[in-house]
């Protein structure tokens, strides 16, 4: 067995919230070579999108180890000090803790692991997100996992036919449920359409009993207690021989939809699906970005990557963005572009509340002068 681990975090940004500073990815290379050498890892790469820097890890220490975890906080400190030492944006931003206790479970830094049984051929995607949340993904997994009009395996190949088992995470309560797709189709659609609240954590293959997709699903706004910057999620998908093929795999995405992220975490904008080299959020810190690498894994050895978003077939979905970009965000303030109330990461309305309490009256049927 051997494990894929991809562990990400913010630790301070290159202008603003924009790129990771190429010192702080050589810095992260060379710890990641470092363990490669000492037999922690098999194989590791170093990949960003927008502000959080992605680790990529195969190992043989299995989901949640502490060793793989405490490696990745250190990483992260690593480069967290050179973000200081350049005064880039948000240093450490996403290490909400000073000291590292057995995992990094509630500490800041987001995290997918898949362990498995390497195949012949393991055709594996890692797909990177920046300006947005975990339950990004459930569209697409949706579609990858569910939809016959995205994934025809689910038609036409004997080992997709029955189906997959979605399990889903209640990001509020901290519970969890398995649905089981096609059978639980329009129960599961209840929930996951709405991603701030319930995400697919991970997907399972029912006929190969295999884990084929899981996500980052930690909540750092929950966990702080305060506004750090939306989760920025990864996800790891595992394509062919029975799960979906590459291609529809990353068909979803030729789909701009729209996720809630962008501008200070709190609003609504369409989902960019880029190359590594335009994966940095400028205009209104946004379009949020997707990004997906491709890699053959081999003896462990991570065979890659392919800029799988490198490819002029995405620009048709690039073009849609862009025009739904103008659009939202010709509604300034209002919604849907602005997120609702109860999904704002940063808001002023406790302290208006308080401020305006006392100039709030019953309603009348005559027309007050305002107040100045
Ligand atoms: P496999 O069974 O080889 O995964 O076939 C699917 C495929 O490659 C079609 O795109
Ligand atoms: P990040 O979570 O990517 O740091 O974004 C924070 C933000 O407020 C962007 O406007
Ligand atoms: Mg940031
Ligand atoms: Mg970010
Ligand atoms: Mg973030
Ligand atoms: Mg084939």
């Amino acid at each position: 067995m051997i494990t894929l681990s991809v562990i990400k975090a913010d630790t301070g940004g290159f202008v603003g919230h924009s790129a990771v500073h190429p010192n702080m990815m050589a810095e992260a290379r060379r710890e990641i070579d470092r363990a490669t050498a000492s037999g922690l890892l098999i194989d590791g790469q170093v990949a960003s999108c927008g502000d959080d820097i992605s680790l990529i890890m195969t190992h043989t220490y299995g989901a949640d180890a502490g060793l793989i975890h405490s490696f990745a906080w250190d990483t992260f400190q690593a480069t967290t000090h050179i973000a200081k030492g350049l005064g880039l944006y948000g240093a450490g931003q996403d290490l909400l803790s000073d000291a590292f206790s057995g995992n990094l479970r509630g500490m800041g830094p987001g995290y997918a692991e898949l362990e498995f049984e390497e195949r012949p051929s393991e055709p594996v995607l890692c797909f990177l997100a920046d300006k947005t949340e975990p339950g990004a993904w459930n569209l697409p997994l949706y579609k990858m996992f569910a939809d016959p009009f995205n994934t025809a395996g689910l038609v036409i190949d004997g080992k997709m036919h029955a189906g997959f088992g979605f399990e889903v995470y209640d990001l509020y309560e901290e519970k969890r449920i398995v649905f089981d797709c096609p059978a639980d189709l329009y129960d599961m659609l209840m929930y996951i359409g709405a991603p701030a609240r319930y995400v697919i954590h991970g997907v399972r293959s029912k006929t190969l009993g295999e884990t084929a997709a899981t996500t980052s699903t930690q909540r750092l706004s929950l966990i702080a207690g305060k506004y750090v910057g939306k989760d920025d999620p990864v996800m790891i998908v595992r394509c062919q021989s029975g799960l979906p093929a590459v291609g529809e795999a990353l068909e979803p995405f030729a789909f701009p939809y729209t996720v809630a992220g962008c501008m200070r975490g709190s609003h609504h904008a369409p989902f960019l699906p880029v190359p590594v080299r335009q994966a940095h959020p400028s205009r209104f810190d946004g379009p949020p970005r997707v990004v997906a690498l491709g890699f053959q894994i081999h003896d462990g050895k991570l065979i890659g990557p392919r800029d799988m978003f490198d490819d002029p077939a995405f620009d048709g979905a690039r073009a849609q963005a862009s025009e739904i970009m103008d659009y939202l965000r010709r509604h300034g303030p209002f919604e849907p572009h602005r997120l609702p109330l109860s999904e704002l990461e940063y808001t002023t309305m406790p302290a208006l509340a308080q401020r305006l309490a006392n100039r709030w009256t019953p309603m009348t049927t005559e027309i007050a002068t305002p107040v100045g």
